[in-house]
């Protein structure tokens, strides 16, 4: 795991871009999986930067969303593919029948899920997966407790996410409770995985992911064990690991061998 600590979200999230940009221009065909909420929306805005400038294409590009709410059409603001759309979609030049996101309204969720994960497989496996963290430690919505072996499936959200999560919602009890989500196990399959925690308010939960034991209670722990994966946080964000000065002078090697 290699931990990269920048002075702001803008810069952190220019860098993460930059491995994405590299990532499609060596392999235009890439498969990415993606994900929503705060954390992305800068990184987003510099891929999107990128696209217009003519520095990279999306056209062959192929994306998976990690979760949507479950209840709610892709057309509600609040659903993760409008996100999407919104955020990236729309800015860049990828082909919209080539992203996919969950849909929120299976009936059946069961086949809804074992569905996605054939898709992804026949892909040809995730190249290269974005994340955030929530401020328990979830990835995707892979909450405490979850299992570190879990596929994509149905899951019920903590009071502490849809507290979090209220803020975009007109009141708290609009949040959904329930969502489709990719497992931790899932994940752990990309090829390479970028995690992204700005602000103070994720300095306990990347304090446990990095430096914790790997534990159900805190998913993205389980990236310890991952070969190819990547923090990207800023100062707050960082502040309450220990071996900062270390995981800054060892990205930076590991950064310029990229
Ligand atoms: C979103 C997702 C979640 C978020 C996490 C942090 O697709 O999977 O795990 O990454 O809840 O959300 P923000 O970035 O809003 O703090």
């Amino acid at each position: 795991m290699e931990v990269v600590i920048c002075k702001t979200k803008e810069e952190a999230s220019r860098k993460a871009a930059d491995m994405i940009a590299a990532l499609v221009k060596k392999n235009p065909k890439c498969v990415l999986g993606l994900a929503t909420g705060s954390t992305p929306v800068p990184m987003y805005s510099a891929l999107a930067k990128d696209v217009k400038a003519k520095k990279i294409s999306f056209k062959q590009v192929k994306s998976w969303n990690l979760d949507e709410y479950y209840g709610l059409p892709g057309t509600h603001d609040q659903s993760y593919r409008y996100f999407m759309n919104a955020n990236l979609f729309d800015k860049i030049d990828i082909k919209k029948a080539n992203t996919h996101v969950l849909n929120g309204l299976a009936k059946d969720w069961k086949k809804e899920c074992k569905a996605y994960e054939a898709q992804i497989k026949k892909a040809g496996g995730i190249d290269l997966q974005v994340l955030g963290i929530g401020s328990d430690g979830h990835i995707a919505f892979n909450e405490p407790g979850s299992s570190l072996a879990s596929r994509t499936r149905l899951v019920s959200l903590t009071d502490q996410t849809i507290k979090d999560n209220a803020r975009f919602f007109k009141k708290a009890a609009d949040v959904p409770k329930f969502a489709l989500s990719m497992g931790v196990g899932t994940i752990c399959e990309a090829k390479k995985v970028i995690l992204l925690a700005f602000g103070k308010n994720k300095s306990d939960a990347v304090k446990a992911a990095v430096e914790g034991g790997v534990s159900q209670f805190c998913t993205a722990s389980a990236l310890q064990m991952h070969q190819d994966a990547w923090f990207f946080c800023d100062e707050e964000a960082a502040s309450k690991l220990k071996l900062k000065k270390y995981y800054a002078w060892r990205a930076e090697g590991e950064l310029s061998r990229q």
